[in-house]
């Protein structure tokens, strides 16, 4: 499977050596993004030397743990002395063995241990039994027989509030085993951090500017004046949008003067381009299309099949199976045909991991030859899954990201499949309450193990006291992970019903969300500036990946010249030259 590297092990802030976990050290905090998505004869370290966990390497014997609910918990060593605590005897899911920790409001909890369980593989998940009967999932992982496999995810804290640790697996019948737990709390600033250093690393490059006189043998122009404008970001940054675009001029310049990438949120979709069957009308969205060219805007196309049985058109959920099949042929071959060349990316089939409406009618490979013949169609556009609750929501197991990493596996390692382009879509639809970043970002690090781009593709927040405060935490810890490559919101003027993110009220003056999206869009542009080479011709500086334009004012003339170039994650370290005279 050329198209995957399975890698061990995955660093991402550290500039390590290959084959160990390490940590990366800043000034005031410990943080370790790797992910290893092995399983281990023997467990991995304990992160953050256990956090807040008392004994948890369980050293010390049963120290800091206690029994939670019906079953036994044991103390095993094993072969090679390593000891390690089970939990057996399970009546009920959550039958384990617990630690009590005490949270502190709105700071970020980064949870793993290593799993194992005695027969077969199950899904073991952490949960947070925060009072009252009631339990949040914080992550799961698939947990096998023999080996140990490490579990990430985490939780954050609503309240100061003293919370349960413990352990929940569907199967009663299978013992939980776990080592070298860890629960490391982190500050909002301390996340910000984070945050910050990635974004440092992995958007900008360090590059370095020669101007010389073009007629005199590469003499350096000392004190040359320049102005630098970036022309387009690196980074794709954008935002859905409706048929009322169309309508509305306010509703355009409001879009055009932001983005440079858009998703079409129904447009494209079959129960709106072919309401009444054989009666195809693709007249709006070729005109969203046209619009988007002329203003230089990429398009994501969305999508040639929904697997959600509730969305198929009406006619399409009563097909018979072969009629359906007919029927879905001409669909991809219409919607694929119509817009080939014009697309960055196609989501396939829309939610393949939490439907099946093909699959059920057509047969399991459905998906997978889905991907196989738009590819035929159209092989230029990344061909995304695209899915909900992946990264937004812990609880949801079906999506979960090991499951989406094997359901990615199987339709790009589909016989004809390994050469397309694959794409991770994570939709990120969140709730009004707080986002847990902490899972955000162990889900995040799990996709990026199979080396797929990530894009959020329709990014909301509901409406809340905190909603631009929020959309901003989830578009930064998306935009600093280095495995994301955009990010699309579902979002837009409340004139165009965008009135669960709304970016701007109905007379287009920007909402507090709005204001959140704009000051990143300032932020995440290199502003306009000016500066002079020194002595020996040369100026340094670190740049925001993206297209640029510079132009050199010859200090002897006053003669200007405009030079074009690109800075990429390539050009770290790099040296331009530009002439002049
Ligand atoms: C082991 O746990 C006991 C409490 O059960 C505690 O008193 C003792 O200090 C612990 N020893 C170590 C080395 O942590
Ligand atoms: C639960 O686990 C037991 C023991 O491994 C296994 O025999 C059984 O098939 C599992 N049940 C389900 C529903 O997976
Ligand atoms: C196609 O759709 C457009 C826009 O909704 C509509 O104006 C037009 O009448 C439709 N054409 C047909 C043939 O139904
Ligand atoms: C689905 O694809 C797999 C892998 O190629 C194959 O083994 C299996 O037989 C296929 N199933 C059907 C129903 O064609
Ligand atoms: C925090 O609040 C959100 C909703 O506001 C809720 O979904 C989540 O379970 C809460 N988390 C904890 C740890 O209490
Ligand atoms: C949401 O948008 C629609 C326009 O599509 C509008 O009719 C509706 O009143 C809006 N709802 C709210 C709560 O603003
Ligand atoms: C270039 O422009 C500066 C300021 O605009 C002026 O002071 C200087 O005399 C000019 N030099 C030449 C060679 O025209």
């Amino acid at each position: 499977m050329p198209l995957f590297l399975w890698l061990a092990f995955v660093f991402f802030y550290s500039g390590s050596v290959s084959g160990q976990i390490t940590q990366a050290v800043f000034s005031d905090v410990q943080y370790d993004a790797s992910a290893t998505t092995q399983c281990l004869a023997e467990p991995g370290s304990t992160f953050y030397g256990g956090g807040i966990i008392v004994n948890p390497e369980f050293s010390n014997g049963t120290a800091g743990w206690a029994l939670f609910g019906k079953g036994a918990m044991e103390e095993r060593i094993s072969s090679t002395k390593n000891r390690f605590m089970v939990a057996r005897n399970r009546k009920r899911p959550l039958d384990s063995f617990s630690q009590k920790v005490q949270l502190e409001k709105s700071k970020f909890y980064a949870f793993s241990a290593w799993i194992q369980v005695n027969e077969g593989s199950e899904t073991v998940s952490v949960v947070f039994g925060i009072g009252a009967g009631e339990f949040v999932s914080g992550g799961s992982i698939v947990a096998e027989q023999g080996c140990w496999s490490l579990l990430k995810g985490g939780v954050a804290a609503n309240s100061s509030s003293t919370v349960d640790v413990l352990f929940e697996s569907k199967n009663t019948s299978k013992e939980i085993w776990v080592d070298n737990v860890a629960l490391q709390p982190f500050s909002k600033k301390q996340w910000r951090f984070h945050q910050d250093e990635s974004i440092e690393k992995v958007r900008k490059s360090r590059v370095r500017f020669q101007i010389t006189y073009a007629n005199e043998r590469g003499i350096a122009v000392s004190g040359a004046k320049f102005l630098v404008k970036q022309t387009k970001p690196g980074f794709p940054f954008g935002c859905g949008m409706n048929f009322h675009i169309l309508e509305s001029t306010d509703y355009q310049n409001w879009f055009a003067s932001r983005f440079r990438f858009t998703t079409f949120t129904n447009a494209m979709k079959w129960y709106s381009t072919e309401e009444k069957q054989g009666q195809e009308n693709y007249t709006i969205a070729d005109a969203m299309a046209k619009f988007s060219q002329d203003n230089d805007i990429s398009i994501r196309g969305h999508n040639v099949f929904w697997d959600d049985p509730k969305y198929q058109p009406d006619w399409v959920k009563t097909l018979s199976p072969e009629d359906l099949r007919i029927a879905a042929e001409k669909r991809i071959n219409s919607v694929v045909s119509r817009y080939a060349g014009q697309l960055i990316a196609w989501d396939v089939v829309n939610e393949n991991l939490h439907f099946s409406f093909f699959e059920d009618n057509l047969g399991e490979n459905a998906s997978s030859i889905y991907y196989s013949k738009a590819y035929q169609l159209d092989p230029t556009p990344r061909m995304f899954l695209n899915e909900y609750n992946t990264v937004e929501y812990c609880g949801d197991e079906k999506v979960s990201p090991g499951n989406y990493k094997k359901r990615l596996e199987e339709i790009f390692s589909y016989p004809g499949n390994e050469d397309i382009l694959a794409g991770i879509g994570v939709q990120g639809h969140f709730g009004p309450g707080q986002p847990n970043l902490a899972y955000m970002r162990s889900s995040l690090e799990i996709l990026a193990t199979t080396g797929v781009p990530i894009w959020l593709t329709e990014v909301s927040v509901e409406p809340g006291a905190n909603q631009a405060q929020y959309l901003e935490e989830i578009l930064r810890e998306a935009y600093s992970h280095p495995a994301v490559k955009g990010i699309i919101m579902f979002a837009g003027p409340a004139y165009a019903g965008f009135n669960t993110t709304a970016l701007a009220d109905i007379n287009f003056n920007n909402t507090p969300a709005g204001d959140s999206v704009d000051s990143l869009i300032k932020e995440w542009k290199t502003q306009d500036f000016e500066a002079r080479t020194d002595d020996r011709g040369f100026f340094s500086t670190s740049l925001l990946h993206g297209e640029y334009e510079i132009t050199i004012t010859d200090p002897a003339t006053n003669c200007t010249s405009t030079s074009r170039f690109e800075v990429t994650r390539d050009s770290s370290g790099r040296t331009f030259h530009f002439q002049i005279g």
